[in-house]
């Protein structure tokens, strides 16, 4: 699929990139950082890459950065109290102005339709760096972590000795056996992309969020989760007990997304009783050796510390993970990709 072509990538970059970062040290007589060496790939040189954001940001932002260095190019940081988006000027006329002096649009919006909006009238193209409806990006570097972790959940059936006890030679993404993953909290633009993203690959989700139709994924969400057939690996109910049962992951997210301040006192009303801990897991049956995932920023209510600093925490390797599966899209959406005379719109 797209997604793991996208998390192969990713690895490689990683791979390919972390010697640069930490060189090794050269033995005396021997040049080890000129001898093996490779240069990432340097697809963004002389390229520009707008990052429009309308709303806060760490990881996103820090690794859409630091990638475009990486990759040889240049990153223009375009937050909202600094340009006419918004204020002054429309989304298209915007979209066409940076998108005729950048070679790639990478924009964090607030209503989903905005990205549409940019898309449609950008002459170079655009990713999303998170919307009302969706987060992909976050959801890469998920899976990419879960791979990178695989040995934790044991052996994919297919890599299991066969008769002789030859095991199957791996490549440089570890094979992940299907997994059960729950989901516990609210159904914000994380989720959604877990929604159309996990069945895809095998895995089975466990959603429980608050009896309420605004804690469910809205019809436009569902309507793309029907149409990749993703429903039937999908269980969703109201007790966060049931959602854990046999999970090999658990995974939160924040239960107020940015925008959503002024609902904060009714929300952790209705989320009493969600947050994430030993005990939860252990009394709804989730596998013993579950662990845990959050796409951070964190809040303790949606977690305790004993789960988010503890062993079966992926946390910070999963923020870690942004920066490569960032990297491989802008190598292969905005480096790889060429203007063809003719086809920019106006
Ligand atoms: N997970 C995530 O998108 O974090 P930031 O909001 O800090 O970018
Ligand atoms: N659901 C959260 C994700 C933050 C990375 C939000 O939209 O604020």
């Amino acid at each position: 699929t797209q997604i793991s072509r996208i998390l192969l990538h990713s690895k490689h970059l990683k791979h390919t990139s972390i010697p640069w970062l930490q060189p090794q040290v050269s033995q005396p007589g021997k040049n080890v950082q000129s001898k093996q060496l490779r240069m990432p790939s340097q697809s963004l040189f002389n390229k520009s890459i707008a990052l429009l954001f309308s709303k806060r940001s760490t990881r996103t932002r820090v690794s859409a950065e630091t990638a475009t260095v990486l990759l040889g190019g240049r990153a223009l940081f375009l937050g909202s109290e600094d340009i006419q988006l918004g204020v002054n000027e429309t989304v298209r006329d915007s979209a066409r102005v940076i998108g005729g002096m950048c070679q790639g649009i990478f924009a964090r919006v607030g209503d989903h339709s905005e990205i549409e909006e940019l898309a449609k009238y950008s002459p170079v193209p655009v990713i999303n760096a998170l919307s009302s409806l969706w987060h992909p990006t976050q959801i890469l570097a998920d899976l990419l972590t879960l791979h990178e972790h695989a040995h934790l959940f044991g052996p994919p059936p297919e890599q299991q000795p066969n008769a002789k006890g030859e095991k199957p030679k791996g490549t440089i993404l570890p094979a992940l056996r299907p997994l059960t993953v729950a989901y516990v909290g609210d159904s914000a633009n994380v989720l959604h992309d877990m929604l159309v993203a996990y069945p895809r690959l095998g895995h089975k989700l466990r959603i429980a969020s608050p009896e309420n139709e605004k804690y469910r994924a809205p019809k436009e969400v569902w309507k793309r989760v029907e149409e990749l057939e993703c429903d039937k690996g999908i269980h969703w109910c109201t007790d966060p007990r049931e959602a854990v049962q046999g999970a090999d992951v658990v995974i939160t997210d924040t239960w107020i997304s940015m925008g959503q301040e002024a609902e904060k006192e009714q929300r952790l009303k209705d989320f009493a009783g969600y947050q994430v801990t030993e005990e939860l897991c252990r009394e709804g049956g989730a596998n013993p050796d579950w662990k845990f995932m959050h796409c951070l920023p964190r809040k303790p209510h949606e977690v305790d510390d004993e789960v988010f600093y503890g062993p079966r925490s992926l946390v910070f390797p999963e923020a870690d993970n942004r920066k490569w599966t960032i990297m491989a899209l802008f190598d292969l959406l905005f480096g790889k990709w060429t203007l063809l005379a003719g086809e920019r719109k106006l």
